[in-house]
């Protein structure tokens, strides 16, 4: 199966899109992980990490991982956290030019170079991840890790890959996949044999949600009990869909991945365009009535859910909103909304839905229907 080089051409902007959620969520995880494990060794595998920059010199991921250890700095030295970075290139010229590109961004940067070798250590390969993986899986589960699997094409996104990623407790994961790909060959053996997706039920729905039905049919491989939670993120790039899957196990990760996510766009958070064409929602309502945009949608379930009495505390709202793939403030805006109505009431000032909150503090509010 052809794939273009990436490195060939400059960066497009389905490119830049995807390495700054990558760069994005490093963000945040480095922080959350830096403060809240002192002395600890905190890893990052970047396993198809490229030549480090395009032809123009727009940096790569490994360039962009760096860059968020440097702003990290102060907070790594106080805090006396190791940080490995696991560098893989399988061909060997970019290889080269990975090794080459990082040493000297790290030598000529003074935080950087203060940090090299005492609590940053790269370690790079020239494998290919095939064999790579299960090697590296035992360091992945003992520590605290971010792994990055920007692969061309799918070819790698294989049943077996995300069973080992399921197994893991304290993983995040950002995988890259060619989403569209899958309508052209996903029907061939070698696709089958790696990843069993039914295609039929893919083409059901318009072709821009090619990327969503992929990721909902993933969900389906994970055990009954799994605790792991699969987000996607579609980037149209011209007329072919492709996409990051987010997954994670704990609820601060994907409060931080849906951070990301909808920084990113903040009418859907889910995609680098208008997916279910809520602009156009917006603009009816003068017309045709309105028509609910993703976030009216999402607020007028809760609303349901909590006059029913299936939602009734700041923790299962919390929870609920996570599922659903929504940030905290869309809840937390409704119950206001609700409580300014007389439907609800709760005895603090706010409705208290946030991570530190439900899962630090343990701070539990009730929220109780006064009129349905
Ligand atoms: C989409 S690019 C990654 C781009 C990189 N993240 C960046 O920001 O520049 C995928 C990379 O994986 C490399 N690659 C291809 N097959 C591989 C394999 N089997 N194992 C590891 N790397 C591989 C390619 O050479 C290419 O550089």
């Amino acid at each position: 199966m052809a794939t273009r080089d990436l490195h060939d051409h400059p960066f497009d902007d389905g490119t830049i899109t995807k390495l700054e959620i990558f760069e994005n969520y490093a963000k945040e995880w480095l922080p959350t992980f830096v403060m809240s494990y002192p002395d600890k060794e905190l890893w990052i595998f970047d396993f198809f990490a490229g030549t480090g920059r395009d032809i123009n010199g727009i940096a790569g991921s490994p360039i962009r991982l760096l860059q968020q250890v440097k702003a990290q700095s102060g907070n790594i030295f106080n805090k006396k956290c190791k940080i490995h970075m696991c560098l893989n290139e399988f061909e060997k010229e970019k290889y080269n030019l990975l090794q080459k590109c990082c040493d000297e961004f790290v030598k000529n940067d003074s935080e950087l170079a203060r940090l090299s070798d005492t609590y940053l250590f790269l370690h790079y390969r020239n494998c290919d991840f095939a064999e790579l993986f299960p090697k590296t899986l035992t360091t992945i589960s003992a520590n605290p890790s971010l792994v990055l699997l920007d692969q061309n094409g799918m070819k790698f996104l294989a049943d077996k890959y995300l069973l080992d990623l399921e197994g893991l407790s304290q993983t995040d994961f950002l995988y890259f996949l060619s989403s569209s790909y899958f309508i052209r060959f996903g029907e061939t053996e070698a696709f089958q044999t790696n990843l069993k997706i039914d295609i039929n039920r893919i083409k059901e729905n318009p072709y821009k949600y090619v990327h969503k039905s992929i990721l909902e049919q993933l969900k389906c491989k994970l055990p009954n009990n799994s605790k792991l939670k699969l987000y996607p993120f579609t980037i149209k790039k011209g007329a072919n869909i492709y996409g990051i899957i987010f997954g994670a196990k704990h609820p601060r990760a994907v409060d931080k991945f849906l951070k990301t996510a909808w920084d990113k766009n903040n009418i859907n958070g889910e995609a680098n365009f208008d997916i279910d064409d809520d602009l156009k929602k917006v603009q009816l309502s003068l017309f045709d009535g309105k028509l609910p945009t993703k976030i009216e949608r999402f607020q007028n379930e809760l609303q349901e859910k909590l006059i029913q009495g299936i939602l009734r505390t700041n923790k299962e709202v919390y929870d609920y909103t996570l599922e659903c793939g929504h940030l905290p403030t869309h809840s937390s805006d409704k119950i206001k909304q609700m409580k300014k109505e007389g439907i609800i009431d709760y005895n603090e000032k706010s409705p208290l839905i946030n991570y530190e909150q439900v899962y630090k503090k343990n701070r539990i509010v009730i929220y109780k229907i006064v009129k349905k």
